[in-house]
């Protein structure tokens, strides 16, 4: 379990967090949800230990980042993947160098295992045929053919799905998707959502998902936190966030329900 205890940050004059409490249920797909600039963003690289608090704490499986040494802190990292804003796949390199990156940096050489861990991953998501065909010369064929491309070979949908594999590499627990359906058309969109709550049933990763898009959280989420002036202003889930008659809440909501939700 993820918990973050009134967790605050400041950049310069700014302070775009003001005492957060969030809880991450294991197992759970939870959805943090507020306007652009609210600081979702900022949010997650805290948990990940990419960002300091200025005050506060975050507990990873009651262990806190701040407080844990550098070696537990690099094994925390690895348990944690993470699919950036906007999927940022390096543009020169192809689909298996972008999948593969971090086994690389973290000194794995043997071509056997980055080879079978990029099928793997590449499969989970959807890009080769099922794990069990491994073995089939059609198989084999699928995957020289996608390792080699290069990132502007793909279309968006499946951009977002090589971001998605290379979080995937060396199995984490959890999985934080930082607005993967941004820029995405609904129907894509829709495909990504699917993948997101396949991995979590399949897997059993717990997924943290950050969005502006309504339709993914009524398709994904089992938990939503909203986050409005530095705090968090709703903690619940989907029915309870449809009741709720806090005004931002039902500010931030109406556009949808009059599109029919
Ligand atoms: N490294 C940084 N330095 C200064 N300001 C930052 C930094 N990162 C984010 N901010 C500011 O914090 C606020 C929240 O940003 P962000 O978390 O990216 O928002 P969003 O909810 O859209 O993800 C914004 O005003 C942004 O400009
Ligand atoms: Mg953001």
């Amino acid at each position: 379990m993820i918990e973050l205890r009134g967790i605050r940050k400041s950049f310069g004059q700014k302070e775009v967090l003001k005492g957060v409490d969030l809880v991450i249920p294991t197992g759970s797909t939870t959805c943090v949800i507020g306007k652009s600039g609210s600081g979702k963003s900022v949010l997650l690289k805290h948990i990940v230990g990419l960002l300091h608090a200025d005050a506060g704490t975050v507990l990873i499986d009651g262990k806190d980042v701040d407080q844990i040494s550098r070696k537990d802190l690099f094994d925390l990292r690895r348990r944690i993947g993470y699919v950036f804003q906007g999927a940022a796949l390096f543009d020169s390199l192809s689909v298996f160098d972008n999948v593969v990156i971090s086994l690389v940096e973290h000194g794995e050489r043997s071509e056997t295992v980055l080879e079978s861990e990029a099928r793997r991953v590449l499969s989970s998501v959807g890009l080769l045929p099922d794990l069990t065909e491994e073995g089939s010369p059609l198989f084999a064929r699928e995957y020289q053919i996608l390792r080699n491309k290069k990132p502007s070979d793909l279309s968006g949908g499946m951009r977002k799905r090589v971001g998605v594999a290379r979080a995937l590499v060396g199995s984490p627990d959890y999985i934080f998707y930082d607005e993967p359906t941004t820029g995405l058309d609904p129907v894509t969109s829709q495909q990504i959502d699917d993948l997101i709550g396949d991995l979590a049933s399949k897997l059993k990763v717990t997924s943290l998902v950050i969005t502006h898009d309504m339709f993914s959280i009524f398709n994904i989420a089992d938990h939503v936190a909203m986050l409005v002036d530095g705090v968090v202003r709703f903690q619940g889930d989907v029915p309870a966030l449809r009741e709720c008659a806090d005004e931002e809440v039902v500010d931030f909501l109406s556009r949808y329900v009059a599109e029919g939700f």
